[in-house]
């Protein structure tokens, strides 16, 4: 087991990397032993809601993206009170991105803020969504649009809840993995992206979830709101890809599937602007190639059942909605000779923007 330790703004959280579930009585005792407590679930991960000990867990109504709404918020806090909880008691969440963010929300507003534990089941969750606070739900087909940042206290990633996740599940989270890669300047990208590029079997799955974790608490810890620079960057292939989820329509595709489409598309970006390096951005669009995630432009999601008018004024629409726009401009984040920047677009670039992510549709947006 690796346990590690990090400041979100004031809010400890312990990570625990381990083999195998945690059980209530390695859960309590962290969060305050004589606390009472409830679990949050979905279908997928109600046997691991078993498995731990917990007694009636609430389970949301299914499973993905379309249960990031305001119902599981109501079924949550309906259920906490109904138990009498108070904001001393304990919250925990099992399952992957969509249930972190979910649970976690609910825990920020019940009773101003009760206890948050997580017990994160997928890739994309030990990744990226179960650590840093970023809690939320959709509204108005707009992803993420109501949310707050609230740290969980402490966070277990069981790997062997990585076993037996649908390879779609898995492939998701990769992307999020090799977001991380791109983003760490501290290791060597050639290495990580050769391992990586052996698929599922020889990845190590420890190392990868280990080294993104470190990165991503680093980066939280200096910046936990997104007010500077640093936490934006976690963002890569998330501008485009948010957008490609929302016109799609949310839950359509995976998220990661998404952000890798992003990822290239910040990479065909940068290459026009000359500030992603040509053998950079062939690497990484090579690796996403090889793994099997669509790179071209435009994303046939918004090609299917029709010309693709609509869905690329959808598209369209949801990029100039970004929440990440300050002062007009939206900002992307580009890999540059390492790492990568963050590089605000004005409004005379958008011509650009829009051929780099659609493609032949631009065409359909000048009617
Ligand atoms: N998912 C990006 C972040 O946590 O900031």
């Amino acid at each position: 087991m690796t346990s590690l330790n990090f400041n979100f703004g004031g809010t400890d959280t312990r990570v625990f990397i381990q083999d195998e579930l945690p059980s209530l009585s390695d859960i309590l005792p962290i969060m305050g032993r004589d606390k009472r407590y409830h679990v949050i679930c979905d279908e997928n991960t109600k046997p691991y809601a078993d498995e731990i000990g917990a007694s009636v867990p609430i389970c949301l109504s299914g499973s993905g993206e379309k249960e990031k709404n305001w119902d599981s918020i109501k079924k949550i806090l309906k259920a906490a009170c109904a138990a009498e909880l108070g904001r001393d008691d304990i919250f925990i969440g099992i399952g992957g991105g969509v249930v972190s963010d979910i649970c976690a929300f609910a825990a920020s507003i019940y009773m101003r803020g009760a206890r948050l534990a997580l017990v994160s089941t997928t890739l994309l969750g030990m990744a990226d969504a179960a650590l840093g606070g970023k809690t939320g739900i959709d509204l108005f087909g707009i992803k993420n649009l109501a949310g707050t940042f609230y740290p969980a206290r402490a966070v277990w990633m069981p790997l062997s809840t990585l076993k037996t996740l649908p390879p779609s599940q898995f492939k998701s989270g990769l992307a999020e993995i090799i977001k991380s890669v791109i983003l760490d300047e501290t290791i060597d990208e050639n290495t990580a992206f050769e391992e990586l590029s052996k698929g599922n079997a020889a990845v190590r799955l420890e190392k990868i979830v280990l080294a993104a974790v470190k990165l991503k608490g680093r980066i939280v810890e200096a910046d936990p709101r997104e007010t500077g620079t640093e936490r934006a960057k976690l963002n890569l292939g998330h501008t485009f890809g948010h957008a490609l989820e929302a016109a799609a329509g949310l839950g359509k595709i995976t998220h990661g599937e998404a952000v890798a489409w992003g990822i290239v598309r910040a990479c065909e970006l940068g290459l026009a602007l000359g500030i992603t390096p040509p053998e950079r951005a062939h690497a990484i669009t090579h690796l996403l190639q090889n793994l099997g995630y669509e790179t071209g432009a435009p994303h046939p999601a918004l090609l299917s059942g029709g010309s693709g008018q609509p869905l690329a004024r959808k598209f369209l629409n949801a990029l100039n909605s970004d929440k990440k726009r300050i002062a007009g401009s939206l900002r992307f984040i580009i890999p540059a000779q390492k790492g990568a920047v963050i590089v605000p677009v004005s409004a005379e670039k958008m011509p650009l923007v829009q051929e780099i992510a659609l493609g032949s549709l631009t065409e359909f947006l000048r009617i």
